[in-house]
């Protein structure tokens, strides 16, 4: 296995340095996960991971959330991260040094197109949110069958983004629409890769190989009582988001019918009339052997 000693020659991260391949910066990568990673996430993933399972290799591990959610759930499973972008991975091992799941945990600088990894040397390989940003996950899975031992098992659990809903005591229809022209936007922007890979997983596996395929859906949803005025602020963000990881200008004419869609919810009431202001997105979770 090559660790990320490897000279400057090697570097696998074509990126800017402070944006990834998945065009967030640590920062916003962070604060992501925490507005809407729950108990019930943690869950989605701990279960889909076959038991008995000893070796688990992430591919994209990012800042580690996985690593921090699942391994105190699963006290036999050690753990190795791969991840093109070795900024983020010094930084999660540095994060990690010393603590309870030092032991436990390795990791590598890689790409999953070609995992540096010998054949059938782990038990699981899972994707958390990552597939959604690589440029072949066809080969990706070639390469998840290549190292997973006779009997273990893919784990992918990738969002349909195109599934997103908007709610506020109730269906917001037409944010809802705008949200989702302004995403049919960055998933063109970021082709090959596909912000709504989720479903498509499942297909995927077979044809990389695969033959018993499983697949789950796991709404993540972030909801808050709160005032109307305040939702919208926080939906500003998501859409500056959404537009900044795809190299969208904040003016383009889809981020503008959606601020405009925004505006006419907010005021076609007292903008500081208070409901439960929420978000669903459906993800996919395949397991495959
Ligand atoms: C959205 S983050 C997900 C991080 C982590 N799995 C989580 O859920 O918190 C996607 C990660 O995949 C990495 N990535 C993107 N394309 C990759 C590839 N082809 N091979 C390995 N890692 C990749 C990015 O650098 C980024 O850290």
């Amino acid at each position: 296995m090559r660790d990320d000693g490897a000279s400057p020659s090697d570097d696998p991260n074509p990126a800017a340095a402070d944006e990834s391949a998945d065009g967030l910066t640590a920062e916003e990568l962070r604060r992501g996960r925490e507005s809407w990673w729950d108990a019930g996430f943690t869950r989605a993933l701990v279960e889909a991971i076959p038991d008995g399972c000893r070796e688990l290799v992430e591919v994209g591990c990012g800042l580690g959330h996985v690593a921090r959610k699942v391994l105190p759930q699963a006290p036999g499973l050690s753990y190795l991260g791969v991840d093109v972008d070795r900024a983020r991975l010094a930084e999660t091992r540095e994060d990690l040094e010393g603590g309870p799941l030092a032991e436990r945990t390795r990791f590598v600088a890689g790409s999953g197109e070609a995992l540096p990894l010998g054949d059938e040397t782990t038990d699981v390989v899972l994707f958390c949110m990552t597939l959604q940003h690589v440029a072949s996950p066809a080969d990706a899975l070639r390469e998840s069958r290549r190292v997973l031992r006779p009997g273990g098992a893919l784990v992918a659990a990738e969002p349909d983004n195109l599934g997103q809903r908007w709610f506020f005591d109730g269906p917001l229809e037409e944010v809802t629409r705008s949200f989702a022209a302004v995403i049919e936007q960055c998933r063109e922007a970021r082709a090959p890769a596909d912000l709504a890979i989720g479903p498509q997983v499942p297909g995927l596996a077979r044809a990389a190989g695969f033959g018993d395929v499983e697949m789950r859906v796991h709404a993540i949803f972030v909801t808050r009582y709160e005032t109307a005025r305040e939702c919208r602020a926080k939906w500003e963000e998501m859409l500056r988001l959404f537009a900044h990881a795809s190299d969208l200008p904040d003016n383009a004419p889809a981020v503008g019918a959606c601020r405009e869609a925004l505006d006419r919810w907010l005021n076609a009431g007292d903008p500081e009339r208070v409901g439960h202001c929420g978000t669903t997105v459906p993800v996919f979770v395949t397991i495959a052997g």
